[in-house]
């Protein structure tokens, strides 16, 4: 049931809202069925900018701290984060990599322009080695994407090879001179990025066939089963879902869709820099108007899900085929004085709102979304750490988003628990609202109960009264994330201005009713029992 109590007019028109009990939110723990993935918390590490660069990579030798040449605190903060899978080299970077220049001595690789990112001239230091083995190190699974638009199918083949062949053959061979002796396994493995476009602008019967062909030669290497995930649609494109499904079909794991938040990308020049920077608006400076756009963008990734899955649904009704959104999140202007090519934003609470609310929706889709990966994971669009371009050794800074994943940790391989939310709708333009509350609830493996109540409401506060079936409430505590200002962001030197705290606003009545009072624009877990 909707109730829409605010509208906005010409401008924007915000209804105070009464804060007695007004969301009702019933769980249904004996429907609980799904388990959430742990990668649907995945990460994208793009050479675009400094996310690569100066973001992981700073190299053995450089002043700053680094574990093995990743910088040290970011390592720790990755670390700390428990990252379930990554996805590299791209984005649109993967269909221009050739992986033999990443490989070998430092001193002989081959330089390229990255003419996807502002024609910055990449030296390969980062490679095939260096990926993996940072992935190693954090525990996470590695996820490849494979070049399609410019590289051939032998090219991609051994690189297959190369990562994952334990017998030997010259390539597995190469591969310990340059120092690693057992293969890295790796399962995760993308057959092109955004085929329809920067990956080589083809229509997708086009593609799908190219796919066969390609994934033909990604062969298996001992027990390692490689996880073949299609380049899926632009968007909201279901025709490109629905060839590939039945092109494709069974020589697939899954399909990737990408999907950003973002305003308007219409061409628009900076008055200032006269550089063209669309209408995306800015990460820092928003109205509350802007606010309410973006996240009703971020919301409509569910309508695009549901395009996806009906298509995916008629071909394979047994969900056999994943769905991953492996590229997701925030994309505004890049911040003033930085490289256009180079998508470097600020990141506040609005992002942390969008973070929550966009989980709540994958969580509820886990029968098909298998994966997700927020672009990007340091120093791009809506990352979770940022690095200073001017001092390079100054602290990293940890963003609002990443302290939302941090939080939600207590979701990954837990059982989605269904439940029914009741709330207010804030009306954002004559089409489209937004609740004004977002919610997760799951059982984890001991059988605790973990609810996130995320209130989009901009203003107001909101209070949700909780009933769980067949279940009485004895304590619920937690932690919040959430600042007075919704433009309150980390920056450097100033790293601290939203930071998780404990949560004092969840109350049991005596009749084992849980009533949370949730701030504006805050995200909030409760441990229940
Ligand atoms: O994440 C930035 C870019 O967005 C990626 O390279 C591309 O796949 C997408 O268009």
């Amino acid at each position: 049931m909707k109730k829409l109590l605010t509208t906005f007019g010409a401008g924007l028109l915000l209804t105070s809202i009464a804060s007695a009990q007004d969301v009702q939110l019933t769980v249904h723990p004996d429907q609980a069925q799904n388990i959430i993935p742990k990668e649907i918390y995945g990460q994208f590490a793009e050479h675009l900018g400094r996310c690569i660069y100066g973001g992981i990579w700073v190299g053995p030798d450089s002043d700053i701290p680094n574990v093995q040449g990743y910088r040290k605190d970011v390592f720790e903060a990755l670390k700390a984060l428990e990252v379930p899978v990554m996805r590299w080299p791209g984005g649109c970077f993967a269909d221009e990599y050739h992986w033999r220049d990443g490989i070998g001595p430092q001193e002989g690789r081959r330089k390229m322009v990255n003419t996807n990112w502002g024609g910055t001239v990449e030296d390969n230091s980062f490679g095939t080695h260096e990926f993996l083995n940072l992935c190693e190190l954090l525990g996470c699974e590695p996820y490849i994407s494979g070049n399609v638009g410019s590289g051939s199918v032998q090219e991609m083949a051994e690189w297959v090879e190369y990562m994952n062949s334990d017998t030997n053959s010259t390539i597995a061979e190469e591969r310990r001179k340059n120092g690693r002796d057992k293969p890295w396994n790796v399962k995760y493995f993308g057959v092109g990025n955004e085929s329809w476009g920067c990956g080589g602008n083809m229509h997708v019967e086009y593609y799908a066939d190219l796919y066969r062909r390609y994934n033909t030669y990604a062969r298996n290497y001992g027990d390692n089963r490689l996880y073949r995930i299609a380049s899926g649609a632009n968007a909201t494109d279901t025709h490109w879902t629905d060839v590939c499904m039945k092109k494709i079909g069974g020589n697939m794991d899954g399909i990737s869709m990408h999907f950003y938040a973002v305003r308007d990308w219409g061409t628009e020049d900076d008055p200032e820099t006269g550089i063209p920077m669309g209408k995306k608006g800015w990460a820092l400076t928003f109205s509350d108007q802007e606010y309410y756009e973006i996240l009703s963008k971020a919301l409509q990734i569910e309508d695009c899900i549901h395009g996806h899955m009906a298509v995916m649904d008629r071909y394979d009704p047994e969900k056999r085929i994943g769905l991953l959104v492996d590229e997701w999140g925030t994309w505004y202007n890049v911040e003033k004085g930085t490289i256009p090519g180079w998508l470097y934003q600020q990141n506040t609470m609005r992002d942390a709102v969008v973070a929550a609310s966009s989980l709540d929706i994958f969580h509820k889709y886990t029968d098909r979304i298998k994966m997700a990966n927020i672009a990007q994971v340091v120093n791009v669009l809506q990352s979770m750490i940022l690095t200073n371009e001017k001092n390079p050794s100054d602290p990293c800074v940890l963003t609002p988003t990443y302290y939302v994943f941090k939080q939600y940790n207590v979701h990954k391989n837990a059982t989605y628990v269904p439940s029914d939310l009741v709330c207010n709708y804030i009306s954002v333009n004559a089409r489209e609202q937004v609740p004004t509350v977002s919610r997760t609830v799951s059982r984890d493996q001991n059988g605790v109960m973990h609810i996130s109540l995320t209130n989009m409401d901009v203003s107001n506060q909101h209070v949700v009264a909780v009933n769980i079936d067949g279940m009485k409430v004895k304590s619920a505590e937690g932690e919040i994330i959430t600042a007075d200002d919704i433009h309150a962001y980390n920056d450097f030197g100033r790293a601290d201005q939203v930071r998780p705290a404990a949560f004092k606003g969840a109350k049991v009545n005596k009749q084992g009713q849980l009533v949370v009072t949730l701030p504006a624009h805050s995200i909030v877990t409760l441990t229940v029992k």
